[in-house]
This record gives C-alpha cells, structure tokens and sequence, in this order.
C-alpha cells in the first residue's frame, strides 16, 4: 500500500459471467484489445486511482480467469460467486470479502474496457460531494439497444434502472443508458442488496435494482453522466469487441502523435496499449506495433510492417516486413519482404533485406544479408556482406547447430553453410560454395569443381534444334569474322 492510497476507496470488478453472446471457448473479460486482456484495461484503470482494496469476482472459466487476475493484479482479492446468477450476487459476494470495510465502493464491469481514470474519479468526487449513497455512471448513446436505461422522475431525479429485456417499449426509448460503473457506499449497498431478488425476465440478482431500493429508501441516488459515450461501451460480442478495439486504437494513435509520431493512415495503423515511440518516429500504412515493441526517434516503420515485442533503434527504416522479438539496430535497414524470427539482433547499419527469413542469429555492425536468405542460429560479425540466396543449413534433422562467420566475411552468391561451421575474418567464398567445413581466416573457400565445357555438345547432341542452329550461327561467325568483333 503507497501513500497515496484512498483508504476510503474499494474496487469490485465484476468477470464472473459467461459472455454467452461471444460464442467463444475464451472467457469473454480475456478477449484482447490493444493486446491486452478486456479485464486487464478494467484492472490497470482501477489501480490507477489507488485503492485499498480491489476484488474481482470469476466462476465461468474460473481458473483462467483467476491466472489472468492473479498475473494481471497480484494484490487483487479473488472471489468465487456461487451459483446464484446476476451482478448483484457477485458484488454481495464481494461485498463479504471487504466485511469490516465501510468507505466508497466503485463497481466496475470486466467487459467495459475503455473507462478512464479520470471519468472514475470525477464519478467519485461527483459520489462524495453530493454524499450520494448510490451514484452510476450514465452514457447518452445513439443505439442504447442491450443496456439498462436510467429512468429519472419529473424532476430529473434518478428513479431506478430497468435492463433492456424486462423494459416496456417506453422505458426502451429512453438513450441514457447504464454504464455498468457505479459508486456506492458500503453499507447501504450490503442493505439494499440483501433485498434484491432473482424477479425478473432473466431470473438474475440484478445489481440495478439496489437503485431503486435505495431511491425508495429515501437515500441520494445520482447519476453522473460519462463525458464520452464511448466510455461506457460494453463488450457482449465480437461486434462491440473490434469496436473496442478501434476506439482504444484512436486513442493510442492520437496520444502518440501529440507525442511526435507521424502516423499517415490511422485508420490502418494499430498499436498496443504497451508498445514505445520515440519522437519523430514515422509510422506509414497497414502496421502493427504489437507487444512491448519499443521504437526509438526518427525510425521508420511500413507500410505494410507487423512487429511484435521488438526493440528499433534510431533512424533504423523497416518496410514490408513481419518481426517478432527481434532487435534492429540504430540506421539499419529491413525489408522490403523480410521474416525477423525470435532472436534476431540486426546491428547498428547493417541489412536484413529481400525475401530474407532470419532467427536466433546476430548480424554485426554493418553487415548485410541483402537478398533471398535464411540465416538461423548464426552469429555473424561486422562488415560481412552474404551474397544473394546465402542458407544456413543448421538441421541436421536431429540437433540445430550454429555457424559462425567472422568479421568482413564476404561469400559468394548461393553459398550453403552446412553448420556446425565457422568462416573466419576476412574469409572469403566462390559461388555456390557448399561449406561443410571451417574457413580459415584470410582464405577463399571454393567447393565447386571447375568447370569443363564439352565443345560442339549442342548440335552433337540437339541437331535440329533452335539451340544447335543459334550455337552454330555464332560460332560462324565468330570464325568468318575473327577478331573484327572487338
Ligand atoms: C449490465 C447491466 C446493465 C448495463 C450493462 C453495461 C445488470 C443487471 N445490468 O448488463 O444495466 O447497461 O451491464 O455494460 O447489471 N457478471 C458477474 N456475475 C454474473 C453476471 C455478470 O460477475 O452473475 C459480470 C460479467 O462478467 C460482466 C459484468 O458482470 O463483466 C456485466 O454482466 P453482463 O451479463 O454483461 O451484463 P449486461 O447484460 O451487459
Ligand atoms: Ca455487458
């Protein structure tokens, strides 16, 4: 506990139900967006208002969701709800775990992600300044169909929520909905939920009904609207799921480019809520910055480029290109149609470049492996140039090998390094060499046979052919014309 904690403040994020509209084996409070768990974006926001306790209730999936939570929020206080259904079951549940707690409890939804720490703590000052015993985080949506609806009397006084499936087609007209998101205090809710029953079209303990019990009590029951509607967007299936997910991505675009990052076509543009960029980075169409991926300034990144947990350097330019837990160093250059496998380490200038798949292999300061390759479990030094279609053949169909390749290695085009192997400094190869054995430093490493051309073989062998009469035109006339062709 820091010593900003509010002492006066418990969570209760409710993940308990099935998320039956996802049609999905993954509990729904674990769909990603942004790269991140649904329950994940709840949690991060409310440890962000530093509460005293936090509880998350689960049953359906219960272990899965509980290994999330535990990963996700390991202070967090895991309940189990029973077999009674309904959000008000699970916040009573969760309301027996906090016993001796009697400050402000803020409930929060597992399947609405996109709440933001300062909407809470405006809900809760708005709680506390009026002394509500109740107050909900209400939306105006322009399609308000599966939400409850805040119904207000007369005077515009909050009056009680009806869900969407027990409301008259009156009730259904009204667009403010219910967020899923409130403040209560604490006794009054462990008393108004103790009233609440399962009377309804979906046979639930509703945790909406403690607003009218409370408002019929006599006790201040308020409802604060969410400045942005989209705030208070519910998960239920896989429609509003990517719907989430491009709201959370305009917003992490956004962020970014008031931090300095060009970003051409936002629209095709997704980063994850963990991912790093430095200023002036430059981020063209159809990209993914995925993960922990980190990208320092002035880099580079697309179009059409996904990289997933990797580190970019300074001024590095990565186009066309598909990256996973790789490192690029600062003005190296990837793509166009480059594969970075886990464990690549590109250095400093050098070049992973075209039709290049590479993995678990480090390419020095200023080396290249410009075209049509597969480099894997090699280490290669600075200042090597790999001729075009350079393989690394590290399976011997039991075990993978390394090769190992000096500085200023220069190799021949379609050279096949048949690992365990190792070329020295300064080494050198011939074409379609096929390097079975280790190349001293200094040496020029030849494994093709010289070649022999058998004269005449053509029209010997292919008379009648275009090709036996093109070899026999020429040869006459290199005969008739001897020496006058330069
Ligand atoms: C709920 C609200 C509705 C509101 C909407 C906002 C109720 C009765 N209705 O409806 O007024 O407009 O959220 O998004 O509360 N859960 C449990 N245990 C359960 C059932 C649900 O923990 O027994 C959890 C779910 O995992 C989910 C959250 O509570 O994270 C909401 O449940 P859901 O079934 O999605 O409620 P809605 O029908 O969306
Ligand atoms: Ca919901």
């Amino acid at each position: 506990m820091s010593d900003h904690t509010d002492t006066d403040l418990a969570v209760i994020v409710l993940a308990a139900g099935q998320g039956t509209r996802m049609r999905s084996r993954l509990p729904k409070v674990l769909h990603p967006i942004g790269g991140t768990p649904l329950l994940g974006h709840v949690l991060h926001t409310a440890a962000a208002l530093a509460p005293a306790r936090v509880v998350v209730v689960v049953r359906h999936d219960r272990d899965a969701v509980a290994a999330a939570v535990a990963e996700l929020a390991p202070d967090a206080t895991i309940v189990d709800q029973d077999e009674i259904p309904g959000t008000g079951r699970a916040v009573q549940q969760a309301l027996d775990a906090l016993a001796g707690f009697d400050g402000d409890v803020l409930v929060l939804s597992g399947d609405v992600p996109l709440i933001e720490r300062d909407t809470l703590a405006g809900l809760l000052d708005a709680h506390r300044g009026r002394a509500a015993s109740v107050t909900v985080l209400s939306s105006h949506v322009a399609d308000p169909a599966g939400y409850g609806r805040v119904l207000r009397d007369a005077s515009g006084d909050v009056e009680r929520i009806v869900e969407q499936k027990d409301a008259t087609d009156h009730e259904r007209q009204v667009a403010e909905i219910n967020s899923g998101v409130y403040a209560f205090r604490a006794a009054s809710l462990a008393v108004h939920l103790a009233a609440v029953t399962r009377d309804n079209a979906q046979q639930e303990m509703y945790l909406t009904d403690v607003i009218g019990l409370a408002r019929r009590a006599g006790e201040r029951v308020a409802a604060a609207v969410a400045p942005d509607a989209t705030a208070a967007l519910g998960v239920n299936d896989r429609v509003q799921l990517a719907e989430a997910a491009r709201l959370l991505n305009e917003r992490i675009v956004r962020r970014w480019q008031r931090a300095g990052v060009t970003i051409q076509d936002p629209a095709t543009t997704w980063i994850d809520a963990a991912v790093t960029l430095a200023e002036d980075v430059t981020v063209l169409p159809n990209t993914q910055l995925l993960r922990a991926t980190v990208v320092e300034r002035g880099a580079t990144i697309g179009p059409d480029t996904t990289l997933s947990d990797c580190e970019v350097g300074e001024d590095a330019v990565i186009r066309r290109a598909d990256a996973t837990l790789a490192v690029i160093g600062a003005r190296a250059q990837v793509g166009p149609f480059a594969y970075l496998r886990p464990g690549t380490v590109l250095g400093a200038g050098g070049k992973i470049g075209t039709y290049v798949e590479t993995k678990n292999s480090r390419i020095g300061e200023g080396s290249k492996v410009p075209h049509l390759s597969y480099i894997g479990d090699t280490d290669i030094g600075v200042n090597v140039n790999l001729g075009a279609g350079a393989i690394t053949a590290n399976y011997d169909d039991i075990d993978k090998h390394r090769t190992v390749i000096g500085d200023e290695v220069h190799s021949g085009s379609h050279n096949v390094f048949v690992a365990p192997v190792r070329i020295g400094d300064g080494a050198k190869t011939g074409a379609g060499a096929v390097v079975r054995k280790d190349v001293p430093p200094g040496a020029l490493a030849l494994t093709v046979a010289p070649q022999r051309n058998v004269e005449g073989w053509v029209e010997k062998n292919r008379p009648g052919t275009g090709a036996a009469a093109a070899a026999e035109r020429a040869r006459s006339a290199q005969e008739s014309g001897d020496g006058t062709q330069g």
